[in-house]
């Protein structure tokens, strides 16, 4: 027997029309990655022999976002079955052909592995992935003869009242026998009612030539089909709650689950505790042991072990922290490191900059990286003291060891070790304050006879 070759084709040139956007449908983001990200991953897992994505025109961005994978254009979106079709001559003699949707983000792997050992367990020509939703749902009905085998699906606007009532939906995933899929695609009419051609036909034309068509079913959470923003909102709940039972599985304390949002490719170490209303961007490492406090907006960072952020910490692309360095409330860094052991506790914007180990930032200290045109880097070494209420105006460098005094706006490079105060002089006079007030009370009182 020839080995099995798998290709796989992810429709995305559907419109999207429902989703009432001008980003193409599969572009959605779901945990921060675009729905068409999340299907290749789960297409790559399978190890195929190929993956080649549908596109429609004017999809650019869906172009990239399958890159490196190959895209095929099609033309008309003339529906699923015509989609399929203009993938068919990129398709290099598989002995299976996977077709996932965009819209369809959270199938997993094992439940596409599942499908593929029916077909070849049963020699049917289709697997169909189903699910059980109670009606009324817009989701086609898996109608299945007196064997169990699945005899036709029926589009909701299609369906009878009695086939309407079935419970058992096409999630539109198919594994089909690929020397039977030529065959069976040029068959395909478009439906009286849409006019477009659509891939569930695939099933009786099969039951025609005598083949089989067989369902597995998966969960529904699973399987939805994103078509509008209320159905984006529940895929996003769901992935959510499949995220959080991860961290938590891996030794993550998360004090409120529900108010944690991840991306789909946070990196949470063992002992790392998160409490209520974190929210994480892309691209984010949290090491061994770390603690995120309440409120925190976390993107692009590497948090190394041991170190303390938040609450209420904004952290951006770029920023390394730690390990045990302490980022507290009100204090936002962007393309900053922020060294073993050093601290920003408070009310604190370290952009552009490098703050070696053991320095202490103090409460509403800037660094001035930007003059309106270009963007400028703040070097401070190691255990260097920066007092309350600095601006750090760079270009600059703070050699190891130095002090600058609060208040101060420090324009030039500071040597190692030195103290530097760049702030306007005290000046004091005493006994003039009552005399101060005692002047303004007299000036109130003539102005209140006049009035
Ligand atoms: C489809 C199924 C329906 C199933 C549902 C599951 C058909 C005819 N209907 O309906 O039985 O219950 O999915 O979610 O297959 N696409 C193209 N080109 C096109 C049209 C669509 O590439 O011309 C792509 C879309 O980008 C999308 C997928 O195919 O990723 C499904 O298209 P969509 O229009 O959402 O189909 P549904 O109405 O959801
Ligand atoms: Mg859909």
């Amino acid at each position: 027997m020839p080995p099995n070759r798998l290709s796989i084709i992810i429709l995305a040139a559907g419109k999207g029309t429902r989703m009432q956007s001008s980003l193409p449908k599969v572009m959605h983001r779901l945990a921060q990655r675009p729905m068409l990200s999340h299907v290749i991953s789960t297409a790559e897992s399978l190890a195929p022999d190929q993956i080649v994505v549908v596109v429609g025109p004017d999809m650019q961005s869906v172009v990239a976002q399958a890159a490196p994978y190959p895209t095929v254009l099609q033309s008309g979106q003339l529906g699923t079955g015509d989609a399929v079709r203009a993938a068919l001559p990129s398709l290099d003699r598989p002995s299976d052909v996977l077709v996932l949707y965009g819209d369809t983000p959270l199938v997993e792997p094992e439940t596409l592995r599942r499908m593929l050992e029916e077909r070849r367990r049963t020699s049917a020509a289709v697997v169909v992935l189903g699910m059980r939703v109670a009606p009324p749902v817009s989701y086609g009905r898996l109608v299945l003869d007196r064997n169990g085998n699945l005899s036709e699906i029926v589009e909701a606007a299609e369906a009878s009242p009695a086939t309407l009532a079935l419970d058992l939906c096409n999630s539109g995933v198919m594994a089909i026998d690929g020397a039977a899929l030529p065959g069976l695609l040029e068959r395909l009419t478009p439906s009286p009612v849409k006019g477009e051609f659509y891939l569930t036909d695939l099933v009786s034309l099969a039951r025609r030539d005598g083949r089989i068509a067989r369902v597995i079913e998966a969960p529904a959470a699973e399987l939805a089909g994103v078509d509008s923003r209320a159905g984006l909102a529940a895929a996003e709940a769901a992935l959510q709650a499949k995220l959080r039972a991860r961290a938590l599985a891996c030794g993550v304390t998360l004090t409120d689950p529900s108010t944690v949002w991840f991306s789909a490719d946070t990196k949470l170490g063992r002992d790392v505790t998160i409490e209520p209303n974190v929210l994480f961007g892309p691209g984010v490492t949290i090491e061994d042991g770390v603690a995120i406090k309440s409120f925190c907006h976390i993107e692009g960072a590497l948090i190394r072990t041991g170190s303390i952020i938040g609450p209420f910490a904004r952290l951006r692309p770029g920023s390394a922290i730690g390990p045990d360095a302490h980022v507290g409330n009100f204090v936002e860094l962007k393309n900053a490191v922020l060294g073993e052991g050093a601290k920003a506790n408070h009310l604190t914007y370290l952009g552009d900059a490098t703050i070696g180990a053991g320095s202490n930032i103090g409460a509403g200290t800037i660094t001035c990286n930007y003059d309106g045109f270009f963007k400028y880097r703040t070097d401070i070494g190691s255990d260097v003291f920066i007092g309350s209420n600095s601006a750090l105006v760079a270009p600059l460098r703070v050699g190891d060891g130095a002090l600058i005094a609060a208040g101060s706006t420090v324009t030039r490079d500071v040597p190692a070790d030195a103290i530097v105060l760049a702030r306007g002089e005290q000046i004091e006079k005493p006994g003039q304050a009552s005399r101060f007030r005692a002047m303004k009370r007299r000036q109130k009182d003539r102005q209140s006879v006049k009035g």
